[in-house]
């Protein structure tokens, strides 16, 4: 995974190129680098780090010239360094080229081309493109460009120009993002909307297969035989600022407020209390078909898969339908056992995962139905799905996912809700009262919010610590391991979490004085069992922060400190809940000093195996 951005016309391009990666740094950051055509020359800068490594090696003094193409990388072949950033040239350094994906056959197309006399410089398997378009070159880089990714197995989203024809840039899509954004006297490719945002909301995107040509004036789209391919225009509707900070020193700070207003949004327009029903604009599984169903699987990765495992909790407890989790490099590889009556669920914020991609299609090749929770419009996901919801959490830039995981947690909900309607296994009462608990989840968040300060001291309390567990019973559960896997990813502090009647069988031993145990106790009917768990830990000296419902004043006699999130219904808790885990986690990773936005090893939208 990484993010390419080209550009084409009269202004200058390096400062639109740099721009475009600083905002699509969430896909990749370990190296980065811009090649810019002047006249009949080009200017190749590369580094090892961020984009802003690469501005500091420019010293302000950027290449001139109205034609480029940019990299971010995230290293798969190759680790980051100088020689391994992108783009990489032939060795006439006539063709340049930026790639997003993996080359599975580089090393025997790499062979080959040593053998013809080629000399690499890089470790990357990307670097046998621009030999290759050398090889081939006949005086059309767009045709060259269509021999050569015949030739390519894997995946690809490709950027290349040439000094031979300077003012054009061509570019190819197999299985990694790529769109073109269409302006005035100028024109665009990039791996994402926000990397073009400033400049254009008009944009086509590229499906696998086809490739496209731009120049200033004109973009030419067409399949990989060369055939033109008619393209709808894509109007983006977000607001600029909606992908920038707006005020918050992180991103991550920032899309955890945006909880209320996401919650809002993705709920809009889906609860119909008049008709006792939920409208899903895009879902259309009709009682005949989920009569059918004998199984819903659902597949997702790292938090979506934690959104998953409250997914099947919700879901079999109002459609009494069994309901399989699994992660999607597992699901993938294991034979699964489905068929044309089972209901695969995919979960994916990016809508990019290779994994959860492979997922869907395995699904769709053993004849399941697949329905899809995505945040991105016009992702892979959302376009080979047969049904989907789309959380509206709004662009999501930092690293640990917080609120397309909450708006995941809604979408679960609403199929919960639709099927048990749908099947006739919900009552109107019970309908009534999670809906209308629904409604009251934005004030509530906000009041969670309003909490900040009191968590954030709570946080100080324990960030210098080594180790940290949490547990919980029920949904208390996941949400215990998507807290644990939050604070890991950004503060580098190890966290773990267990089923809360699992700790005495063998992580017990690890309790000592001091050491920090998170326990949400949100589950009433749980509460007791819960309570002897954290008693056990406390017994041991153990550090405990519950955190529970409002009015829960018996918690507060076992443990050290309490964190309160308003009453809703037990189904829905996970959603609030979530909240003073993640912000423990943010304030735990600012103490420490950490890159909250970029954690180390992370890309934002995980496009390889
Ligand atoms: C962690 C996180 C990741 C993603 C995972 C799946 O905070 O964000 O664990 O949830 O990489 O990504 P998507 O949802 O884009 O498929």
């Amino acid at each position: 995974m990484c993010g390419i951005v080209g550009y084409v016309g009269d202004k200058q391009a390096a400062p639109i190129l740099l721009d475009g990666l600083k905002r699509l740094e969430y896909r990749g950051y370990d190296s980065a680098g811009i090649a810019i055509h002047n006249c009949c020359c080009t200017n190749l800068i590369k580094t090892e780090g961020k984009i802003k490594v690469l501005e500091e090696k420019l010293g302000g003094a950027y290449p001139e010239g109205h034609v480029g193409i940019g990299h971010t990388r995230w290293a798969t072949h190759g680790r980051p360094s100088n020689v391994n950033a992108h783009p990489h040239t032939d060795c006439t350094g006539d063709f340049i080229v930026v790639h997003n994906g993996i080359i599975e056959n580089y090393q025997e197309l790499k062979e080959w081309l040593q053998s013809e006399g080629h000399v690499f410089k890089s470790e990357t398997d990307t670097e046998v493109v621009p030999h290759m378009i050398e090889h081939f070159y006949d005086g059309d880089l767009f045709e060259t460009m269509k021999k050569t990714i015949s030739k390519l197995e894997g995946s690809f989203a490709l950027g290349v120009i040439s000094r031979r024809e300077p003012g054009t840039i061509v570019a190819a899509r197999k299985s990694s993002p790529l769109i073109a954004g269409l302006g005035e006297g100028e024109n665009f490719i990039a791996s994402d909307i926000p990397a073009i945002l400033q400049h254009t909301r008009k944009v086509y995107i590229l499906e696998d297969g086809e490739m496209v040509k731009i120049t200033k004036d004109k973009v030419e789209v067409t399949d990989f035989e060369g055939n033109p391919v008619a393209k709808s225009i894509f109007e983006v509707k977000w607001d600029a600022v909606a992908a920038e900070k707006g005020g918050y020193p992180h991103f991550m700070l920032k899309e955890i407020h945006e909880q209320p207003k996401a919650f809002k949004d993705t709920m809009a327009g889906r609860i119909l209390p008049e008709k006792g029903e939920i409208k899903l604009d895009d879902v259309h599984l009709s009682k005949e078909y989920l009569q059918g169903i004998k199984k819903i699987f659902i597949v997702a990765c790292g938090t979506a898969y934690h959104a998953g495992m409250v997914g099947k909790y919700v879901i079999e407890k109002l459609t009494r339908v069994p309901v399989e989790v699994d992660i999607a490099s597992e699901f993938r590889y294991r034979d699964p056992m489905i068929d044309k009556n089972t209901l695969v669920i995919i979960i994916s914020q990016s809508g990019e995962t290779a994994d959860t991609l492979a997922a869907l299609r395995e699904s769709k090749k053993l004849g399941a139905r697949v329905l899809a929770i995505t945040n991105v419009v016009g992702s892979s996901v959302s376009r080979e799905a047969d049904d989907i919801i789309y959380t509206w959490a709004g662009p999501e830039i930092a690293v640990a996912s917080t609120k397309a995981y909450s708006t995941q947690l809604i979408a679960l909900d609403f199929i919960a809700l639709y099927i048990a309607r749908t099947l006739g296994r919900i009552c109107e009462k019970d309908f009534q009262e999670i809906t209308s608990a629904m409604k009251n989840l934005p004030d509530q968040a906000k009041i969670i919010l309003g909490h900040e300060d009191k968590i954030k001291s709570l946080a100080q309390k324990f960030f210098d610590r080594e180790d940290v567990f949490y547990i919980g019973r029920g949904l208390d559960y996941p949400l215990s391991l998507e807290g644990a896997l939050k604070l890991k990813e950004i503060s580098y502090i190890h966290a773990e979490a267990y089923a809360a009647g699992e700790l005495k069988h063998g992580t017990l031993a690890l309790i000592e004085e001091g050491v920090p145990v998170i326990a949400p106790v949100t589950q009433e009917h749980l509460f007791e069992k819960t309570l002897s768990n954290i008693k056990e830990v406390k017994a041991r000296e153990g550090f405990v922060v519950a955190l529970a419902n409002e009015g829960n004043e018996e918690i507060k006699k076992s443990v050290d400190d309490v964190i309160y999130i308003p009453k809703t219904h037990p189904i829905l808790t996970p959603i609030l809940a979530v909240i003073p885990m993640q912000l423990l986690a943010y304030y735990a990773a600012v103490a420490r000093g950490c890159d909250v936005d970029k954690p180390r090893n992370l890309a934002k939208s995980v496009t390889v195996e």
